[in-house]
């Protein structure tokens, strides 16, 4: 095997976190489908799709190293928000967490000096920050326009969502 187990059940892990923060977004987008707010809600579906793009990133990893996919009990995700800023702040804690996560697997493949898995991890350290920064982003804007003003992060977020499907109408 190109790697250790000790690296192996530390990637195997990681799968289930993903799968968790997949689940995480599913939860978090049907509150707001269920608050009639539909922008929010499809772009937590959207992140939920990410994670799960990050789960099999691990998956195809461990199966391409030679070694046995074993995918762990995942928890159940946190459902019930008493506020958007409530279920936005998990969101960010939880990227947060992620990326010390990654951070550990990075030390763990170094000490290791597993520069195979060490390249690996490279997307996953420009991702964390991408994905911290955005929600810290989306996490302000909420706090800005407060609990009954939400309509204003809808617009935000669709006239977003316009200028991306623009430039890629331009690409
Ligand atoms: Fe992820
Ligand atoms: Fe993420």
């Amino acid at each position: 095997m190109l790697t250790s187990q000790k690296i192996v059940d530390a990637l195997n892990e990681q799968i289930g976190y993903e799968f968790a923060a997949s689940l995480q977004y599913v939860a978090i987008g049907s509150y707001f489908a269920l608050e009639s707010l539909p922008q929010l809600a499809s772009h937590f579906y959207k992140q939920a799709e990410e994670e799960r793009d990050h789960a099999m990133r691990f998956v195809n990893y461990v199966a391409e190293l030679g070694a046995q996919v074993r995918i762990p009990g995942i928890q159940a995700p946190e459902s019930q928000f008493k506020e958007a800023e409530q279920a936005v702040k998990l969101s960010l804690e939880s990227e947060l967490m992620v990326t010390q996560r990654i951070n550990q697997l990075v030390e763990l493949a170094k000490s290791e000096s597993d520069h195979i898995t060490l390249n690996f991890l490279q997307f996953f350290l420009k991702e964390q920050l991408e994905e911290v920064n955005s929600m810290d982003g989306l996490l302000k804007i909420v706090q800005r326009a407060g609990e009954s003003r939400l309509l204003l992060v809808e617009e935000h977020l669709a006239r977003k969502h316009d200028s991306l499907v623009t430039k890629e109408d331009h690409d």
